[in-house]
């Protein structure tokens, strides 16, 4: 029998309110006309000391925002009733997937099923690296055993959250036709800016070749003992056609094409030195996210009032000039036909330095106000961002 739609969202309520049944939920889609606060909720059940929850993780486009809400709690029913065009609502002996199509006709389909709730608090997310790869025992992330050392787990986990969000926007860029897609003939030709020991350089090789996207990755980093051991470990892995290292400065690279630039914590003004580099060189994804800043921080002398008010207190000071340092290099990254945005690409337990700024080559023209705004704002503040002096932009 089919359900009618007041019937199915009273059996979603119904499940969502029962502890003991309740497995989980997504919300997703926009239906017409309307505009959730999120792309996407996840909803799971789970266990806090002796009190059963839900779990809410709220997705936005940038964002996740993770709550923990009662059973039976209102913003469920606020939620259903945002916008979203589909829903999965799964509890111990069924599904239901509820849909509302783009003419705004309601369709409800109900599946039976055995299924036991996972009440653990952290659920573990799926890995993008196996842990017992040559490559991480080589670069030193794993032991001999195959497990990831502690010592190396943030950046093992750095890695790995760098990769999830460089796959999605490959794959976007090769299906736009921006990117060609990568052949033997013609591989992914790939920059890693300050390449230390090469952890980024080798996992985003490794796992590209994985997914069947030939690639060349270039890792450059100012230390010759770098590229030795760097060299000498692509060597044992029989892959130095593929990986190769060059020990240069990124801003004296005589390396000089890539289709993607990516830098993890380049120090300082080097993450200038790499997003120049990639302007310059036409690359069509740039990911680069930074480490300490104090370009700008050493300009913010002569902050027009109100700012003194903040910049007063040293720490808030050195604060904002990281704020601003990564918000003028993504206006200059749009100046320059880069569509470009700022995202967190970690939780910042595992590396207080977990900005990364994305930036897809579109070619779209300059926004006039923007770049009024932009000249507005660095004149008043008597700033010269690196990124500025290097690419020569206009003041
Ligand atoms: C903090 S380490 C990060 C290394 C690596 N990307 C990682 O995440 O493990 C920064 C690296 O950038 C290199 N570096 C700093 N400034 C550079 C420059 N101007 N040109 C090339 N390499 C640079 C340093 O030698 C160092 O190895």
């Amino acid at each position: 029998m089919t359900q009618s739609e007041a019937e199915a969202l009273a059996d979603v309520v119904a499940i969502f309110d029962d502890q003991t049944r309740f497995v989980r939920a997504i919300f997703s889609g926009r239906r017409r006309n309307m505009q959730p606060d999120y792309e996407k909720i996840e909803f799971r059940p789970i266990k806090l000391k002796d009190s059963m929850k839900i779990q809410m993780i709220c997705n936005g486009k940038t964002t996740s925002k993770t709550t923990n809400l009662d059973f039976g709690d209102s913003q469920i029913q606020h939620y259903l009733a945002s916008g979203f065009a589909n829903f999965l609502v799964e509890s111990t002996e069924k599904s239901l997937t509820l849909r509302y199509t783009k003419k705004g006709q309601f369709a409800v389909h109900v599946e039976s099923h055995q299924k036991s709730q996972n009440l653990s608090h952290d659920r573990q997310k799926s890995r993008l690296l196996d842990s017992n790869s040559e490559f991480l025992r080589q670069v030193g992330i794993s032991d001999q055993q195959g497990r990831v050392k502690p010592t190396m787990n943030d950046k093992f986990l750095q890695i790995e959250e760098f990769l999830r969000i460089l796959m999605p926007t490959l794959e976007a860029e090769i299906a736009n036709n921006r990117i060609p897609q990568p052949t033997s003939d013609n591989p992914l030709k790939i920059v890693d800016h300050g390449c230390g020991n090469a952890y980024l350089t080798f996992a985003t090789h490794n796992f590209l070749i994985e997914k069947n996207f030939y690639n060349t990755v270039v890792g450059i980093d100012k230390r010759e003992d770098s590229r030795e051991r760097n060299a000498a470990i692509a060597e044992r892995l029989a892959i130095g056609d593929a990986v190769s290292f060059r020990a240069e400065k990124i801003s004296d690279s005589v390396n000089s094409a890539a289709d993607v630039a990516i830098a993890l914590h380049a120090c300082d003004t080097a993450t200038d030195d790499a997003l120049a580099w990639s302007i310059k060189n036409g690359a069509k994804i740039i990911l680069v996210s930074p480490c300490c800043h104090h370009d700008l921080q050493l300009q913010m002398t002569k902050i027009p009032d109100p700012w003194h008010q903040v910049t007063k207190h040293g720490i808030l000071n050195q604060r904002l000039g990281d704020v601003l340092t990564d918000a003028l290099r993504a206006q200059i990254l749009r100046f320059n036909g880069y569509r470009t945005d700022i995202i967190e690409f970690i939780g910042d337990d595992h590396t207080p330095r977990n900005l990364m700024i994305r930036a897809v080559k579109t070619n779209s023209p300059s926004d006039p106000q923007e770049l009024a705004s932009y000249r507005d704002f660095v004149k008043s503040w008597n700033l010269r961002p690196k990124l500025a002096e290097l690419l020569n932009f206009e003041h």
